[in-house]
């Protein structure tokens, strides 16, 4: 634990950022198994907000785990500290009046209750991305269910490791249902229904 530190107000706070956005600041934060969609989806919503002159950015769990998160493995443990550190993050884009998109498996409903206890109400919006494990598992565009499978990734989500869904998510989208299209719109009708945009 850190002592003799002392927090330091910023002169230009959140509220004004915004102003100047012509829009709010928040977190979408995509939760589902690995194949669901979640870094196609919140990068096609960070399109779609660009497009409407909107600041957004995407951390996205592979490439967070090369750089901020890397030595991170894939324990509960390890999970639970990449998702604080992604939270905290998340946080400060929200302070810097922007809109962060998380794209992270966040498995345990804990962890991603921990990120939503540190934003206001308006400012957390849980967004599963749902997809059957069947079809995570055919899509399996990394290979990466064949090799757990086989029993050389342990630990491995919805194999050998859990995910614990959302009870009350903020939006659902089903991604083997629904176009990608679809789904974006869902996204920005809500931000826009919200009063977010
Ligand atoms: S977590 O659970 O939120 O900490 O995971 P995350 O940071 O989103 O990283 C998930 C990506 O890491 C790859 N990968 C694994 N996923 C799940 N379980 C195990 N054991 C594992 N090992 C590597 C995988 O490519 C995940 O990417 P996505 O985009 O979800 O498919």
């Amino acid at each position: 634990m850190s002592t003799n530190i002392v927090w330091h107000q910023a002169t230009v706070n959140k509220e004004e950022r915004r102003k100047k956005n012509h829009h709010s600041s928040a977190v979408l934060w995509f939760t589902g198994l690995s194949g669901s969609g979640k870094s196609t989806l919140a990068n096609a919503v960070d399109r779609a907000l660009l497009d409407r002159d909107v600041r957004s950015y995407v951390l996205d769990g592979d490439n967070i785990r090369h750089g901020l998160n890397k030595g991170l493995g894939f324990s509960a443990a390890d999970r639970t500290e990449n998702i604080r550190r992604i939270g905290e993050v998340a946080k400060l884009f929200v302070d810097s009046g922007q809109f962060a998109l998380t794209a992270f498996i966040s498995p345990f409903r804990e962890d991603r209750d921990n990120v939503r206890a540190l934003l206001t109400e308006e400012e957390f919006i849980e967004i599963h991305v749902r997809c059957s494990l069947e079809e995570c598992e055919r899509r399996d565009p990394k290979g990466l269910y064949e090799k757990a499978r086989q029993g050389v990734i342990p630990e491995f989500t919805g194999i050998s490791s859990p995910y614990e869904e959302p009870l009350t998510p903020e939006l659902v989208i089903d991604t083997d249902r629904e176009t990608i299209e679809e789904s974006v719109m869902k996204v920005i009708n809500f931000l826009e229904e919200r009063g977010l945009l």
